[in-house]
């Protein structure tokens, strides 16, 4: 059994998706541990009500990206996880802690990389005019996300949209690809291909295009 340790910061609706589709599907996996950086995060109960180990690591609490890293490590290998499940976790993290978890780290990010990393991808997408939008799931390198892409999914932009409808959109998305592709990682159905990654079992489709 493979050990997934996720970590968030809020709602943890990704978390949420993966916790059922783990279930639900009998993934040769088990969710050891959901850890937070916020005492407050919401996900954190439904975890909890699950039966599902919780943490939290309280970033206000340390003087320095740095410290506050170590300490999430330290507390993320004490469940000796095999993947490590970022899902709306809105840290920054170190160099230091993105190499100790290299290749068995997995992000979400709301744009379809490399357009649009950081925040507001929305309201960002729609000042450009873009016509599509999307979401893309992607191991974590120490650049913010960045790194080899698992799959991505496309959704129209609609007309009148703002940024809560394309939002709502995206997220629906987001958990239709999100487990998928942590299912793959248990499974250990992807292969490396220099700094990419390829589906190697029946070649799965890494794209979802939703109309
Ligand atoms: C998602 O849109 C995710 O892509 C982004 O933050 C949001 C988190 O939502 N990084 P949730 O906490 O999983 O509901």
């Amino acid at each position: 059994m493979k050990r997934l340790v996720i970590l968030i910061s809020g709602r943890g609706s990704n978390m949420e998706a993966i916790v059922q589709a783990c279930a639900a599907e009998g993934w040769p996996a088990t969710v050891a541990a959901v850890v937070s950086n916020r005492p407050d995060a919401a996900g954190l109960a439904f975890a909890a009500a699950r039966g599902i180990a919780t943490a939290v690591v309280d970033h206000k609490a340390y003087g320095s990206r740095e410290a506050f890293d170590a300490e999430l490590a330290r507390v993320v290998d004490g469940f000796s996880p095999d993947l490590v499940v970022l899902a709306g976790f809105m840290r920054i993290l170190t160099p230091g802690f993105t190499a100790r978890y290299a290749r068995r780290m997995l992000n979400i990010h709301p744009s379809l990389l490399p357009a649009f990393t950081g925040l507001h991808t929305h309201e960002r997408a729609l000042a450009m005019g873009c016509k599509v939008a999307g979401v893309t799931v992607h191991f974590v390198t120490a650049e913010l996300d960045h790194g080899a892409i698992v799959m991505q999914a496309v959704v129209p932009v609609q007309p009148g949209d703002d940024a809560q409808a394309l939002a709502a959109r995206v997220l629906a998305a987001e958990h239709r690809i999100y487990p998928q592709s942590v299912r793959w990682c248990v499974e250990d159905a992807l292969a490396w291909d220099g700094d990419a990654v390829v589906h190697h079992r029946g070649g799965a489709p890494q794209q979802l295009l939703l109309d």
